[in-house]
C-alpha cells in the first residue's frame, strides 16, 4: 500500500496521480480493483449518495460510518477522508478530536481540510500530532454559502497570487498533497511546480500531478448532469435502469423466475406433505 510520502515521490518522478472518490464498499473494491493510487472518502458523500444539496448536512458520524465501509472494500488503498463541515473551525481541540476519529475509530490513513489562510495553523497542528493532511484550495464546497456559489476561482491575478500564497504555506504547514478545485489550468500548473507536494486536480487542467474525480460523476451513476471538468467513463444509469426495468417486466410477464431459478423437494416429501 502507497503512504503519504509516496506521492511526494509520484511528483519527483512526473508520475500523476489518480485518485476517485468511494463511499462504499461494492465502490472501493471495484476502485481499488481499477488500479487507482488512492481512494478519496468525500464529502460530496452527502450530494451523491444521500441526496443533500450541497455538502453542508454531512456529520462526522456519516464520514466516519462510510470510511468504515471503504476499507473494508479497498484493505490495500490509501484513504483519505474529508473532515466534514464545521468540525474543524469551532476550536483546535474539536478539530483534533474529529481528525482522530477518523483516524482511529474509522482508519482513514490521512484527513482533508478546506481552505488556506485560515487552517494552515490546524494543519501544522494536525501534521505535528502524526495526522497526514491533505489541503484543498480554490473552490471550496463547504464555504459555497460564503463564496457565492460553485464557480471557478483564482481567475485575477490577486485571487491567483493569493492562492499560490496559500499553497506554499499549506506546504510549509506539512501537508502531504494539495487539491485544487476549479481554478484555471494555468494557475493550477504555476502551484504545481512551486512546491514539491503533489497537486491533484478537478476542473484545475492538466497541469496537476493528479487528478480526482467524484466516483459518481466518473460512471455517470445517480447523476443527471455533471459540470464541465467531468468526463464521463461509463454510463451506470442506463445498466442499472435497464436492468430493472427488464426485471419488473419480467416478474409481471411471469417469465421471471425461471426453472433454473428454483429450488425442488423429492417426490416421497412432496406426497407426505400434501397427505
Ligand atoms: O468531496 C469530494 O468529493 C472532494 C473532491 C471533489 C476533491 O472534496
Ligand atoms: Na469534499
Amino acid at each position: 500500500m502507497k503512504q503519504a510520502t509516496d506521492f511526494t515521490q509520484m511528483k519527483a518522478l512526473g508520475e500523476k496521480i489518480a485518485m476517485v472518490t468511494a463511499y462504499d464498499f461494492p465502490q472501493a473494491k471495484l476502485a481499488e480493483k481499477a488500479g487507482v493510487d488512492l481512494l478519496l472518502v468525500g464529502d460530496s458523500l452527502g450530494m451523491v449518495v444521500l441526496g443533500y444539496e450541497s455538502t453542508v448536512p454531512v456529520t462526522l458520524d456519516d464520514m466516519i460510518h462510510h470510511t468504515k465501509a471503504v476499507k473494508r472494500g479497498a484493505k490495500d488503498t490509501f484513504i483519505v477522508t474529508d473532515l466534514p463541515f464545521m468540525t474543524y473551525h469551532i476550536s483546535k481541540e474539536v478539530a483534533m478530536k474529529s481528525a482522530a476519529a477518523l483516524m482511529q475509530e474509522a482508519g482513514a490513513h490521512a484527513v482533508k481540510v478546506e481552505g488556506g489562510g485560515e487552517v494552515i495553523a490546524l494543519i501544522k497542528d494536525l501534521t505535528a500530532a502524526g495526522v497526514p493532511v491533505m489541503a484543498h484550495l480554490g473552490l471550496t464546497p463547504q464555504t459555497a454559502g460564503v463564496l457565492g456559489g460553485y464557480k471557478v476561482q483564482g481567475k485575477t491575478a490577486e485571487a491567483a497570487s493569493q492562492l499560490l500564497e496559500e499553497a506554499i504555506k499549506c506546504q510549509e504547514a506539512g501537508a502531504f498533497a494539495i487539491v485544487l478545485e476549479c481554478i484555471p489550468k494555468q494557475l493550477a500548473t504555476v502551484v504545481s511546480s512551486s512546491i514539491n507536494i503533489p497537486t491533484i486536480g478537478i476542473g484545475a487542467g492538466s497541469g496537476t500531478d493528479g487528478q480526482v474525480l467524484v466516483y459518481h460523476d466518473l460512471v455517470t451513476y445517480g447523476v443527471d448532469r455533471v459540470p464541465k471538468f467531468v468526463k464521463k467513463y461509463g454510463d451506470v444509469n442506463k445498466v442499472v435502469e435497464d436492468s430493472i426495468r427488464r426485471y419488473v417486466d419480467e416478474v409481471k410477464a411471469c417469465s421471471f423466475p425461471e426453472e433454473k431459478h428454483s429450488f425442488s423437494m423429492n417426490e416421497k416429501e412432496l406426497t407426505s406433505l400434501y397427505g
